[in-house]
């Protein structure tokens, strides 16, 4: 079984706390990505698993063994960069087989391995090339290869896809897609674009400042964020947020009751009020906020409609076809079950 446990882990530069202690379960064959802004400490995390750092707190687990002091190569884990790491003089088909380097294989074993990596990721004719004769989408095919070739446990990806153009990474997140299918080794994928994170995913851990703020499927985190924090990270473009308050016992926006429930609400608790983009109605009879456009952003078949409203900043999600103008005063309503409502102090969400 390749299921990997992180307990409590934790990880200090100095008097610099990066990690304050992650706990996860990570099922064996689960594709697990980590998701967060730039330093919230994604990378560390990987790197410990991988046992390229110490850890200075805490367990890892891997396959139910404790693989703290243990090396990376013992670790039965194989890790893909960034920037692939790949030879430069070395053939597709060395640069693969260098995965190996340590096994302990037959030859034919090596070469039955190197042949079905090279199967699986389409590249059996790109074998005898040197990596300046691929594409970018190519070398890190290569660079996974190496990794696949040794079969391991735990894949580790750090941002594998983030050097690649737009439409090569599009294609890429879609192969390592398939491929998890097609293998099902158990996966954790690093990166801080979080179209990957859901795109891919079984479940998103959403990291920040050194915490985990919710881990779960994808489908899960955006329909019920655990906190502000969350519902603003995950979606794009980011729920709108504005200040809400409660009187009479009714949630207010501005001067308009909302029919929401405030049975798990204590009475005095200030409130924030959020409603993605797409869940705004366009001139509904029943509104819950007017604005009036200042921006628009056509993007093919839909518009961003940017507006000023007397909560402040709303941004929605129109048509591609004869979108509000710039200037039109429009009114926007929402389902009762498309509201979201935090603790304005906390973050947290009020469910
Ligand atoms: N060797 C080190 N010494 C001191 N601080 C470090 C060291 N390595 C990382 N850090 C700090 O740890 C924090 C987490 O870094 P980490 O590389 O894990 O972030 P990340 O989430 O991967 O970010 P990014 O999206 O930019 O790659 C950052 O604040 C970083 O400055
Ligand atoms: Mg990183």
């Amino acid at each position: 079984m390749a299921n990997l446990t992180l307990k409590d882990l934790q990880k200090s530069y100095g008097k610099t706390e990066v990690l304050h202690g992650i706990n996860l379960e990570v099922k064996d064959g689960e594709f697990v990505v980590f998701v967060g802004p730039s330093g919230c400490g994604k990378s560390t995390t990987l790197r410990l698993i991988a046992g390229l750092e110490d850890a200075s707190g805490g367990d890892i687990e891997i396959g139910g063994r404790v693989v703290n002091n243990l090396e990376p190569r013992d670790r039965d884990i194989a890790m893909v960069f960034q920037n692939y790491a790949i030879y430069p003089h070395m053939s597709v088909k060395k640069n693969i087989a260098f995965g190996l380097r340590t096994s302990k294989l037959s030859k034919p074993e090596k070469e039955a391995r190197i042949q079905d990596v090279a199967a699986i990721l389409d590249m059996v004719d790109l074998l005898e090339r040197k990596p300046n004769q691929l594409s970018g989408g190519q070398r890190q095919r290569v660079a996974i290869g190496r990794a696949m070739v040794r079969d391991p446990a735990v894949f580790l990806f750090d941002e594998p896809l983030s050097n690649l153009d737009a439409q090569l990474r599009t294609q890429m997140r879609l192969e390592i897609k398939k491929l998890h299918q097609r293998v099902g080794n158990t996966i954790v994928f690093v990166t801080h674009d979080q179209v990957e994170a859901m795109t891919m995913a079984d479940r998103i851990v959403i990291m920040k400042g050194g915490h985990i703020q919710q881990v779960g499927p994808p489908e899960q985190v955006y329909r019920t964020p655990a906190n502000i924090f969350v519902a603003q990270f995950i979606g794009a473009p980011s729920m709108n947020i504005w200040d809400g308050e409660i009187k009479g016992g009714r949630v207010m926006l501005g001067d308009v009751a909302l029919p929401l429930s405030l049975a798990h609400v204590k009475a005095g608790t200030p409130l924030k009020i959020g409603v993605r983009p797409d869940d705004l109605q366009l001139g509904s009879a029943d509104p819950i906020l007017h604005g009036t456009v200042s921006l628009r952003e056509p993007l093919g078949p839909e518009t961003l409609l940017y507006l000023s409203s007397d909560l402040g900043a709303v941004i929605v999600r129109a048509p591609g076809k004869n979108p509000p103008e710039v200037g039109d005063r429009i009114a926007l309503g929402a389902l009762a079950e498309n509201i979201h409502l935090f603790d304005a102090t906390s973050g947290e969400a009020l469910v």
